[in-house]
């Protein structure tokens, strides 16, 4: 039997030619035409796409920003925020909003200078030199991803507090614990 002539259209629409239902109707279900690829080689594609989409909007995911790479917004446990810029060699620095004080001053966002290393789950250091006082403190700690994708930051951090005598000494140190999570404001 002679095929009946295609309508012209010099740009067709490649769901509409090679969807199943276009498939289909020309009865050839499993290859379809010269133009258009058998169902089974469009599958990959389709699925590749959908697990791109997802990866990226996964918490913890954008398009630049490895998980555990500790570049952006983190809130603790406290209430206080901070930010951390863009990491060098393993270098970083950043700001540091705390929601405390021991003093009676007005507080001061404070800049922060810190290295981790670039392992899964890495360790990491920083100093936050606080500017509104004459105190500074260091937090160590560790990233952990749970199965979710979500990044907890998991510190200790020694205060240290500007004592006028030696004698003080003795009571110029705090320490204390601190859990962090990032604060996702936008894809970065
Ligand atoms: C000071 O009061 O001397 C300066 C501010 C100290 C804030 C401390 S640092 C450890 C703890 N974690 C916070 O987020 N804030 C407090």
């Amino acid at each position: 039997m002679v095929e009946p002539p295609r309508l012209h259209n010099p740009t067709p629409d490649r769901a509409a030619t090679c969807s199943p239902v276009a498939i289909k109707r020309r009865g050839s279900p499993a290859r379809s035409t010269d133009t258009c690829p058998p169902a089974a080689e469009m599958v990959p594609t389709t699925s590749l796409l959908l697990l791109l989409g997802l990866a990226l909007l996964a918490p913890g995911l954008s398009a630049d920003q490895p998980q555990c790479v500790l570049t952006g917004n983190w809130t603790n446990d406290l209430g206080s925020n901070m930010t951390i810029g863009k990491l060098s060699n393993g270098e970083f620095a950043g700001t540091y909003h705390t929601a405390v004080t021991t003093t009676k001053k007005e507080i001061k966002i404070s800049p922060l200078v810190g290295t981790q290393h670039s392992n899964t789950q890495p360790t990491f250091g920083f100093t936050v030199n606080w500017n509104f006082t004459d105190s500074t403190t260091v937090f160590t700690g560790q990233c952990f991803v749970d199965e979710h994708g979500k990044e907890t930051l998991k510190t200790m951090w020694l205060l240290r507090s500007h004592v006028d005598s030696i004698e003080d000494d003795w009571k110029a140190t705090m320490v204390g614990t601190n859990t962090f999570t990032r604060l996702h404001t936008h894809l970065e």
